[in-house]
C-alpha cells in the first residue's frame, strides 16, 4: 500500500492532509498562522510562520495515523498564490512575504504596464500587471527597501518556500509561476523579454517544472524537523486553485467550478491558452502538463463572511468558528432574497476580478433601521455571490465553454449556500466527493510524479465522484436577477468615492 501526503499553504493556516491510493482521507491537521497587516490594504505572512506549522501540521498526521513514513511515496506542494518570499545567499527570510492580497503596488504596476506595453505584457504574461501579482511586490521592495534587495539572491512563490525547507531545492512549477507576471504562459518558462525591462536577474529565480516532476526529495534536516522519511520524493504540486482542480476533477475542457474560500475564484479547465485582452480574468498554466486554466478571482469572498462573524459574534474567541458560521447560515435563512433591500460589496481588500481597483472597498448599501443581523449576514452572502456570477458573466462574454459547475472551498459546506450560487448563476453546481480540494490535488499530482497514475486525468477519475448537484430554482433565480442588476451598477457609481477616500 502507498500513501500520499498533499501539502496546503493557505492564508490562514497550513494544512497537511494524508491520502491513501483510492483518495482517501487518512489523517489531516491544520495549523494556523498570523496575516499581518501593517496599513490599510497591504497584507504579510511570516515564512518561518508557514514552516512551523507545516512542520507541526506534517509531525501530527503522522502521529494520528498508523501510516510508516517509508511508506509515503510522494509529496505534493500546493499554495496561496502570488506571493514573494526573499532569501538572502545562506537561504535566510529577509523579510516578511508581501502576500497575494496585498494591494499596495499599483504604483509599480503602471510602471510595468508602460516598460512593456499593455498589449506585449498581457500576450507574453497572459495578464495584466496586477497589485496581487509577484512582479510588483519585486519592484516595490527594490525601489523603497533597496539595501535590503541587494541582499536578496532568491525569490520564491510561498510553497516553494516549503519545497525550500524540505528539500533544500530552489525549484517551482508552470501554474504558480503563471501568476508573477514574470512568465511567458503561452511558452511554459520565464519570460527573458520581462525580465530584462524591468531588470531582474534570472538567477534570482527558481528552477522550472511541469506540476507533476519530482523536484526534489527530502533532506536529512527536514526529516528530523517533520518525521517524514528521508528521501520521499517532492513533486512540482500547484498554485492553491490548479490544485483545487485536480483535486475537484476539473482537469479536462468545459469542467468548471467556483471556490468560495478566503478568495472567491471561477475557474475553467482549457486546452488552449485562452486570453482576455482586457485582463478581467486570469489565464495560467494547468497542473496538467501542457494545458491552460482561466480564471477569476475576487479578493474577499469568505473573508467577508469572517470580517462579519469577527464583529457580530467577537471573533473565533467567542465561539468555534464551525458554529459561528452555521449559526449564520441558519440566521441569513431567515432573511428573504434581496436581504430586505439590502446589497453589500464586497471589496474589503480592493479588488481584483472582474474589477480591478487596489483602492475599491465594501459597502452596504439600502441599510435601514429595519434590518437585522439576518439581513446583515444574507446580505453578505449575496454579494459574495453576485461578485462570482459577474466574474461568471466574462467566462460567458467569451465564449469559454463550462458543460459542469462544481462548488469548493468552504463555502460548500452550507447547501443553502450552494443553491443560492446555483439560482444566481442559474445553472446546476454540483459539489465533489472529497472536501479536501488542493491538498488531494496536490496529492494526486505526486501520485502521477512517481508513477502511481499515467496521468493527471486517470488520477482524477479514479480517485473523484461527482455528489449533491443542485439545480436552480426558476422563481429564486428570477428573485435574485434585479437584485443583481443592481449590483453590477454600484462599483461604477462608487468609483471616483473610493479614490478619493483613498487620497484624503
Ligand atoms: C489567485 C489568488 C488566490 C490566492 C489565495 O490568483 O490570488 O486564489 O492564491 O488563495
Amino acid at each position: 500500500m502507498g500513501y500520499l501526503l498533499g501539502i496546503d499553504l493557505g492564508t490562514s493556516g497550513a494544512k497537511a492532509v494524508l491520502f491513501d491510493r483510492d483518495g482517501e482521507m487518512i489523517a489531516g491537521h491544520t495549523e494556523g498562522y498570523r496575516l499581518y497587516q501593517p496599513r490599510n490594504g497591504w497584507a504579510e505572512q511570516d515564512p518561518e510562520d508557514w514552516w512551523r506549522a507545516v512542520s507541526s501540521a506534517i509531525r501530527s498526521v503522522l502521529s494520528h495515523s498508523r501510516v510508516h513514513p517509508e511508506e509515503i511515496r510522494g509529496i505534493g506542494l500546493s499554495g496561496q498564490m502570488h506571493g514573494v518570499v526573499m532569501l538572502d545567499q545562506d537561504g535566510a527570510v529577509l523579510r516578511r512575504a508581501i502576500i497575494w492580497c496585498d494591494g499596495r503596488t499599483q504604483e509599480q504596476c503602471d510602471q510595468i504596464t508602460e516598460t512593456l506595453g499593455e498589449e506585449r505584457l498581457i500576450e507574453i504574461t497572459a495578464n495584466p500587471a496586477l497589485p496581487g501579482f509577484s512582479a510588483g511586490k519585486i519592484l516595490w521592495v527594490r525601489q523603497w527597501e533597496t539595501e535590503l534587495y541587494q541582499k536578496c539572491r532568491h525569490i520564491l512563490l510561498p510553497k516553494d518556500y516549503i519545497r525550500y525547507r524540505l528539500t533544500g531545492a530552489f525549484a517551482t512549477e508552470v501554474s504558480d509561476a503563471s501568476g508573477t507576471n514574470l512568465f511567458d504562459v503561452p511558452e511554459r518558462c520565464w519570460s527573458k523579454a520581462v525580465l530584462e525591462a524591468l531588470e531582474i536577474r534570472p538567477d534570482l529565480l527558481p528552477r522550472m517544472h511541469e506540476s507533476t516532476d519530482i523536484t526534489g526529495t527530502v533532506t536529512a534536516l527536514a526529516a528530523g524537523e517533520t518525521g517524514l522519511a528521508k528521501g520521499t520524493p517532492v513533486v512540482g504540486g500547484a498554485g492553491d486553485n490548479a490544485a483545487a482542480a485536480v483535486g475537484t476533477g476539473t482537469v479536462t475542457e468545459g469542467t468548471a467550478f467556483t471556490t468560495i474560500g478566503t478568495s472567491g475564484v471561477v475557474f475553467s479547465h482549457s486546452k488552449q491558452p485562452r486570453i482576455d485582452r482586457k485582463g478581467r480574468i486570469h489565464t495560467f498554466c494547468a497542473a496538467v502538463p501542457g494545458e491552460w486554466d482561466v480564471m477569476s478571482c475576487t479578493l474577499a469572498a469568505g473573508l467577508s463572511l469572517q470580517w462579519l462573524r469577527d464583529q457580530l459574534y467577537g471573533g473565533a474567541g467567542g465561539q468555534p468558528d464551525g458554529d459561528a458560521y452555521a449559526q449564520m447560515m441558519r440566521e441569513a435563512m431567515r432573511s428573504p432574497i434581496g436581504a430586505n433591500k439590502l446589497l453589500f460589496l464586497p471589496y474589503l481588500m480592493g479588488e481584483r476580478s472582474p474589477i480591478l481597483d487596489a483602492d475599491a472597498r465594501g459597502a452596504f448599501v439600502g441599510l435601514s433601521n429595519i434590518h437585522t443581523r439576518k439581513d446583515l449576514i444574507r446580505a453578505v452572502m449575496e454579494g459574495i455571490t453576485y461578485s462570482q456570477r459577474q466574474c461568471l458573466d466574462v467566462f460567458r462574454e467569451l465564449g469559454i465553454p463550462i458543460r459542469t459547475m462544481m462548488m469548493c472551498g468552504g463555502g460548500a459546506a452550507s447547501p443553502f449556500w450552494q443553491q443560492m450560487l446555483a439560482d444566481v448563476y442559474g445553472c446546476p453546481v454540483s459539489t465533489v466527493s472529497s472536501k479536501e480540494g488542493a491538498a488531494l490535488g496536490a496529492a494526486l499530482l505526486a501520485g502521477v510524479g512517481v508513477g502511481m497514475w499515467p496521468s493527471v486525468e486517470e488520477a482524477c477519475s479514479h480517485v473523484l465522484h461527482v455528489k449533491g448537484e443542485r439545480h436552480p430554482d426558476q422563481e429564486a433565480s428570477m428573485a435574485y436577477e434585479p437584485y443583481y442588476q443592481l449590483y453590477c451598477t454600484l462599483y461604477p457609481a462608487l468609483q471616483q468615492t473610493y479614490r478619493t477616500l483613498a487620497d484624503l
